[in-house]
């Protein structure tokens, strides 16, 4: 099969990677893809929002199945655009999409259906928001826009200052354009976070293995949040026992919620929860693959993944097996210094040939790199994860951090205890 896979940073090259491991893959392409992923797939620079270009390039080029892994191409109708012309798509249609493009959308989902998360409500009007927020006077509380917002429509407000300050920005200064066109004010939960990636083919939901993120730029999880400095999997909190009472209070009914709403949900879907001291709950939902989640699940995946993959789309993931080792992954990501702030791009990255270290015993997931002729060099805030595994969490946490000593670019910026609190709750 002739494969194209829509995007351009670690995830993409992640699923690039473990795509290519099927027999059944004898040809891959990434657009945009990126610098590190043109060693491991042909690269075309379209745009991934642009969805005519990128239909037009799928239909010239005879793709036989398209994977759409990034979130705004696939709230744009992506495969449905793709399908109406008769290419197989991984990833779900505009309509399923909606389950994380429109926040609003995705609380009455869980509202309607029982499904547990953080109490809430919606407003298209700013004073009123306001006014909800003052009767309501309880910090901290949670700002969201209802819209993508690349990761950055999420406000924590302390006090009534901030909540006020945070409406102003979403809905009246619009910092996430029409995002911010509506507003969820929610409830401020406590508890350990844990990322479940599932696959679904709109009936059936398979989990793979719990992954855990780190958010926030530095060390003990301060500083800035970030789009992740690192992952563990799997999770140490996401026991066997809660892992069962999320699939029977939370992901079996999510997929039915989404079929009894006439949009089946067919791809990845991501459920990113909270273990509150009230049970789990759902903090937010995916329509992709996480970033960097996907660098330490795939690596770990045993099943193929372009059969499973396929067979979401064609609605039999129920008789198809979805294996995970029994190892742990560690992926330590290396940022530029400054991000996600401003940073500097164009820096040579030294350590790497063709893209990957010397030895196997770690993977390079690029991010942010282009190639500059023979040299590779930085192109974004965050540059590449380290991924390796390990029968133990200590000892892939261990390999991932050696293997980063090999590389090197000006001003690399890296967190020092990914993985630190999973070890901790282990002991
Ligand atoms: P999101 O972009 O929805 O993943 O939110 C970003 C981060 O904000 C999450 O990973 C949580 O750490 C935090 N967060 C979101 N919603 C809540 C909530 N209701 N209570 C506490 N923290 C939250
Ligand atoms: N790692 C969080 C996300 O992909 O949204």
């Amino acid at each position: 099969m002739k494969i194209l896979v829509v995007g351009g940073g670690g995830r993409e090259h992640a699923i690039i990677r473990a795509l290519k491991k099927s027999p059944r893959c004898t040809e891959i392409w990434c657009a945009p893809g990126n610098g590190g992923i043109s060693y491991d797939a042909t690269c075309k620079n379209i745009p991934a929002t642009d969805i005519p270009a990128m239909v037009d390039f799928a239909k010239a080029e005879g793709f036989d199945y398209v994977v759409v892994a990034q979130d705004d191409p696939l709230a744009l109708g992506m495969v449905d655009a793709l399908a109406a012309v008769g290419i197989p798509a991984f990833g779900p249609n505009a309509a399923a999409a909606r389950i994380e493009a429109s926040k609003v959308f995705s609380k009455d989902l869980m509202q309607r259906y029982g499904i547990p998360t953080a109490g809430y409500a919606a407003f298209s009007k700013a004073e009123e928001a306001l006014a909800y927020l003052k009767a309501q006077n309880q910090y901290p509380v949670v700002i969201k826009a209802d819209g993508l917002a690349l990761g950055k429509g999420v406000l924590i407000c302390q006090n009534e200052a901030e909540a006020a300050a945070g409406i102003k920005e979403i809905m009246l200064d619009k910092k996430f354009g029409a995002s911010g066109n509506q507003v969820v004010v929610e409830e401020f939960l406590t508890g350990p976070e844990v990322s479940v990636l599932s696959f679904c083919d709109g009936k059936t939901v398979k989990p793979m293995v719990s992954s855990m993120d780190h958010k926030r730029a530095l060390d003990g999880d301060e500083g800035l949040n970030t789009g992740g400095m690192g992952t563990i999997a799997p999770n140490p909190y996401y026991t066997p026992a809660v892992a069962a009472q999320c699939m029977e209070t939370i992901f079996l009914p999510t997929v039915a919620a989404m079929q009894a709403e006439g949009c089946p949900f067919k791809g990845c879907l991501y459920f990113g929860l909270m273990l509150t001291p009230q049970g789990p709950k759902v903090i937010e939902y995916n329509c992709r693959f996480g970033d960097p989640e996907t660098q330490v699940v795939l690596p770990l995946m045993e099943s193929d993944l372009l059969t499973v993959m396929l067979s979401t789309t064609e609605g039999t993931l129920d008789a198809t097996a979805v294996e995970f080792s029994g190892g742990a992954a560690a992926c330590v990501v290396l940022a530029s210094g400054g991000y996600p702030v401003a940073y500097e791009k164009g820096l040579p990255i030294t350590g790497l040939e063709n893209g990957q270290l010397a030895t196997d015993a770690a993977t390079v997931y690029h991010a942010g790199t282009a190639r500059k002729g023979d040299a590779l060099v930085t192109a974004g805030g965050r540059v590449m994860g380290v991924t390796a595994t390990g029968d133990t969490l200590a000892q892939a946490i261990q390999n991932a951090y050696a293997a980063t000593e090999s590389i090197h670019f000006d001003k690399l910026h890296k967190r020092n205890d990914i993985g630190a609190r999973a070890l901790a709750a282990l002991k």
